[in-house]
């Protein structure tokens, strides 16, 4: 999505206002740009493409205002080329938003039936018109603002700069997060806590429908009526991490191997590895016990996670769940009992379905709980209960630690409310308990299978389509492991529950097909098994994962075998996502694909 940041500064900001771009470049963007004022008058650099490109052309061309505004845009309305990218401008005026105006259409006939000539595609620059005329009209900067703001419907975070302001931007938020930096005789409004790193880690977030005014010295918020608001100012711990890839190629890369370490501490978090009990549900608004309906939303990669729970809610503590896709669930009007849980999970805690989610389901009077990365983030406040994942920032756009803390703390969850619902005893508790507490080294263990899974990458890399299947929590894996593979090789991929098979996509296996089968030697592997010979029968190609019983036990022809320890039932999806992330990651690699950034997508999706 796209990513804001603004300097109200003492030294020339456009380098300093790249640079904290650069820490929003993990949301994914298209083109870039920067504005600040130059003595009596606005100017700014655009470029399409990465910001190495916006840096070239600071460096042919440099800008030496100490206030500006900067903005890495994911397109939305108007292809991704220089003309839309923002900073848009009107005349006095200069915009970056994030989000979209829905009713640009009617602003921009009404703004050109009063004369003003729009050279974008986008629906920012209406923003600027907007306040252009506002100024005309008599009105000072903020006032002009202000009233612009209020005409603005749907979903936007803006920052807005004055040619003759030279100590003034007005930043405003409806959706998309936007947060003041605090800094020394400076001042700093920025997308999120990570681009304000290296200024301040003194943050304090916007609310929806706030709007503020950020001088060098005085931070002044406002509710849409123009009343005073106070929001509370954070020391942001997001900010102190430092956002690098170490020894590793890409961030991706990076998180993949941060996951025995991630998992461990978010682990330790839900659950006592010396006595082997959960932490319980002591101190949540809502008791497991009451409870007879879990309703789950979520998107992507977060999602998958969701119905993997759903399994372990289920078993463990007998407890029903929906789960749904954040973006139906919020237009499909289910009917949803007052008192009952609905859990939201994200990594990001900003994305629009998702929170649109969660408050609809507020308004059903249901309780609200969420897991989250971002503590700070727009979800986590709007809960009555966070469960964090200890992941700690998330690059790469293609989610990794992310998911396995994700179903970590689930896991925590369901063995939680299973205690507090009496379907486990204590000797369960503890025996699931132990097992989770396996789960750091066999993700260890799976790290080391990366050579043998980059060998088969290269052969993955040449085809067209996968198909991958599972059977039981590994059937949301299948699924996760296609979203992976498309979202940063580009090569078409669906997962499939292995029961499935014979429905329909069997009609696509020939000897191009290469089906990547997730298959533990549990329960119903047997019945794996049998989904195998179907393929090999049809000349599919098949790379199992699977553990040492499996792989003794496959009768099965297999193209290629990859082989994990055995382990406890619970812990298979957390440590199968491993082999299943490194298949798609080194596939990409293999390819020369973007693999932190790939194209079109956004790591936080606040837009619908
Ligand atoms: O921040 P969230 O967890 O709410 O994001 C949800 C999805 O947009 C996200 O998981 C997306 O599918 C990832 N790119 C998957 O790798």
């Amino acid at each position: 999505m796209c990513g804001i940041v603004g300097i109200v500064g003492n030294v020339p900001v456009a380098p300093l206002l790249v640079d904290a771009l650069k820490r929003l470049e993990y949301r994914g963007y298209d083109s870039a740009g920067v504005a600040t004022i130059e003595g009596d008058h606005l100017d700014r650099r655009r470029a399409q493409g990465k910001l190495v490109n916006l840096e070239n052309r600071l460096k042919d061309s440099p800008l030496s205002g100490t206030v500006g505004i900067g903005h890495t845009r994911w397109a939305t309305h108007g292809v991704p080329n220089e003309v839309n990218a923002h900073p848009h401008f009107s005349e006095n005026v200069a915009v970056v938003h994030n989000g979209i105006i829905e009713n640009f259409r009617a602003l921009r006939d009404e703004l050109s039936a009063d004369g003003y000539v729009f050279t974008s595609q986008t629906d920012t620059e209406v923003v600027a018109h907007l306040v252009s005329r506002g100024l005309k009209q008599g009105l000072g900067a903020v006032e002009a603002a202000h009233k612009a703001i209020a005409r603005l419907e749907g979903a936007f975070a803006l920052a807005i700069l004055f040619k003759s302001e030279t100590d003034l931007i007005v930043g405003a938020r409806n959706g998309p997060p936007l947060a003041i930096g605090h800094g020394e005789d400076e001042m700093f409004l920025g997308s999120d806590a990570i681009a304000l790193a290296p200024f301040t880690n003194r943050i304090t977030y916007l609310e929806d429908g706030d709007w503020c005014v950020v001088t060098r010295n005085d931070v002044k918020i406002f509710d849409i009526n123009g009343a005073p608001v106070e929001r509370a100012m954070q020391h942001s711990v997001g900010s102190a991490l430092l956002v690098d890839k170490g020894n590793h190629r890409h961030f991706m890369q990076k998180e993949i191997y941060e996951q025995p370490e991630v998992i461990s501490h978010t682990l330790s978090n839900y659950a006592d590895f010396g006595t082997c009990e959960v932490r319980g549900s002591e101190g949540l608004p809502f008791d497991f016990a009451e409870i007879d309906r879990l309703a789950i939303s979520a998107c992507g990669t977060a999602y998958y996670a969701g119905m993997i729970g759903k399994y372990w809610f289920e078993r463990y503590a007998r407890l029903p769940v929906d789960i749904d896709i954040a973006s139906e669930f919020r237009y499909r009007e289910m009917p949803l009992a007052k008192g009952d849980l609905a859990m939201f999970i994200s990594q990001s805690g900003e994305t629009a379905d998702t929170l649109a989610s969660l408050r609809y389901c507020r308004e059903q009077g249901m309780h609200i709980g969420s897991v989250v990365n971002v503590r700070e983030s727009t979800i986590a406040r709007e809960s009555n209960a966070i469960f964090p994942t200890l992941a700690g920032p998330e690059i790469g756009v293609a989610s990794t630690k992310a998911f396995t803390c994700q179903l970590s703390v689930l896991a925590s969850l369901a063995i939680a409310a299973g205690k507090a619902r009496g379907t486990i005893d204590a000797e369960r508790e503890h025996q699931l308990v132990r097992d989770l507490t396996e789960a750091p080294r066999f993700a260890n263990q799976a790290l080391k299978l990366e050579k043998q899974i980059e060998t088969i990458a290269h052969d993955l890399a040449r085809v067209k389509h996968v198909l991958y299947l599972g059977r039981d929590t590994n059937f949301p894996l299948a699924m996760e492991g296609a979203l992976k593979l498309k979202e940063i090789s580009y090569i078409h991929a669906e997962g499939y529950a292995a029961g499935e098979l014979k429905h329909g996509p069997i009609a696509l296996i020939d000897e191009n097909m290469p089906v990547v089968v997730i298959a533990p030697h549990d329960r119903i592997f047997e019945k794996t098994v049998s989904n195998m010979q179907e393929v090999s029968a049809r000349g599919g190609r098949i790379i199992l994962i699977t553990d040492e019983k499996g792989a003794a036990e496959t009768s099965v022809k297999t193209e290629h075998l990859i082989v994990l320890p055995d382990m406890p039932e619970i812990l298979t999806p957390l440590v199968y996502a491993i082999p299943v992330q490194l298949l798609a990651y080194h596939t990409a690699v293999t390819m020369g694909t973007d693999v932190d950034q790939p194209r079109n997508l956004a790591k936080s999706v606040t837009v619908e």
